[in-house]
């Protein structure tokens, strides 16, 4: 397809029913506002100066957040650091995996994510992920006999089937680490998503549900777990001391560990805490978004959105959908087409080195392909669809992506009439 026809397209007004006076793209880019008590304390650490973590005696800012959030999860340990990836690199360290330990992976997930697990000296073992984007469970079975951790992504928020997951992974003794970076808020029987397994990683970069630009955050009942990832992350001394942690689990460790320097400072726990009150109205809301327009998609032929699983209550801030019927050049068009109407669509197989492509994982060495994975990411498209747009706008980009699809194969149907 030429790109002189692609933007010869002409999208009928009929495709904008819902709000005939949005006429314009909505900015799916921004962030929201960074609330203003956030604000208020960022001015008060920046005048003292006092943005260590381990600087005040007691109630630092990153100590308030830990306590928080344990308190949000239900767990009974937190610990916040630098980034999610950072978290998963903590958590691989404190489970005390030995150099060359095997960690099932999804293979649809960040680079980041085997990357941690090199970083941790273990060595990622790629798992089949079906068109759903979940994990691939005949091949997640078929490959833990010779694995000593399990580490899930929720990639996007899509919950793999954890009561399975953790059957099959308690049968067989080996940890879990949830990757919780885009599942904040999402529940599943009820259990909040990050407390199912051993430990859970949530990120607080910028295109997640709560923003500090960057930080992460581990969350735990194991005491010794934490006390191990504590020291690890930085709490270097006595500084264990500060976290509200059983001392007995920490004093065996002492001196006893690498400090890798992981924190995070009191900056980043200032501009956090207040949105841990915004949570629920940005799940409400973000549900509400993806849903309106997974409504829409799912009704027109050229689209197909994979429904939750049964025990799945999600938290969306993005959504995902396959094509249906679409050649690698249809799919070409239709994200052009979407473009040109302000609505980006990154198409992951397709964009050139995108981190979620496992093929761009070079720095694995040769991995075995998966066809599976390789076959959705050639057809997943991601939108991004954040908690703070209104049903018009989120209407506007629905209509757009119809318009799109329609664009490029109405045409090649009218062709093929001719
Ligand atoms: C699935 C997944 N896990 C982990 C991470 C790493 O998060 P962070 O940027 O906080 O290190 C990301 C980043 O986007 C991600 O998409």
């Amino acid at each position: 397809m030429e790109r002189s026809q692609i933007s010869c397209y002409r999208i009928s007004e009929t495709h904008f029913r819902e709000d005939k006076n949005m006429t314009s793209a909505p900015n799916s880019h921004d962030a929201e506002p960074i609330p203003a008590e956030a604000r208020a304390e960022v001015e008060r650490l920046l005048a003292t100066g006092d943005l260590f973590r381990y600087t005040a005696a007691s109630d630092s800012p990153v100590t308030l957040l830990e306590r928080d959030f344990a308190q949000m999860m239900g767990t009974k340990y937190a610990l916040a650091v630098a980034s999610c990836s950072a978290a998963l690199f903590l958590s691989l360290k404190a489970l005390g995996l030995k150099p060359g330990a095997r960690v099932l992976i999804p293979a649809f997930t960040f680079a980041a994510v085997p990357s941690a697990v090199v970083h941790a000296d273990c060595v990622p073992v790629l798992v089949e992920v079906g068109a759903n984007y979940r994990i691939d469970l005949a091949d997640f079975e078929a490959k833990l006999p010779d694995a000593d951790a399990v580490l899930i992504s929720h990639m996007r928020g899509h919950t793999s089937d954890m009561d399975a997951i953790m059957a099959l992974a308690d049968a067989a003794g080996l940890p879990v680490i949830e990757d919780a970076a885009h599942s904040l808020g999402t529940l599943w029987g009820g259990r909040r998503i990050g407390t199912i397994g051993r430990v859970g990683c949530f990120s607080f970069q910028s295109y997640k549900l709560v923003n500090a630009g960057e930080g992460g955050i581990l969350v735990t009942d194991d005491a010794d777990l934490i006390a191990r990832a504590v020291i690890m992350s930085g709490a270097y001394e006595h500084n264990w001391k500060k976290h509200p942690v059983l001392h007995a689990a920490f004093a065996r460790w002492q001196n006893k560990l690498p400090l890798y320097n992981n924190r995070l400072n009191n900056l980043s726990a200032a501009i956090i805490r207040p949105q841990l009150g915004e949570i629920p109205r940005r799940v409400r809301d973000g549900r509400r978004n993806h849903d309106r327009v997974a409504a829409r998609l799912d009704a027109a032929p050229w689209f197909s959105v994979p429904a939750p699983l049964g025990p799945e209550e999600r938290a969306p801030d993005s959504i995902q959908f396959n094509l249906v019927g679409l050649t690698g050049a249809d799919t070409r068009a239709f994200a052009h087409a979407a473009a040109g109407m302000g609505v980006p669509v990154q198409v992951f197989g397709l964009s050139a080195d995108n981190a979620r492509a496992y093929w761009n994982w070079e720095f694995l060495g040769p991995q075995p392909d998966l066809p599976q994975t390789r076959a959705m990411l050639m057809r997943a498209c991601d939108v991004r669809l954040p908690a703070r747009l209104t049903l018009a706008e989120c209407d506007y980009v629905a209509e757009s992506l119809v318009a799109a699809a329609e664009a490029v194969m109405g045409s090649k149907q009218a062709k093929a009439v001719a």
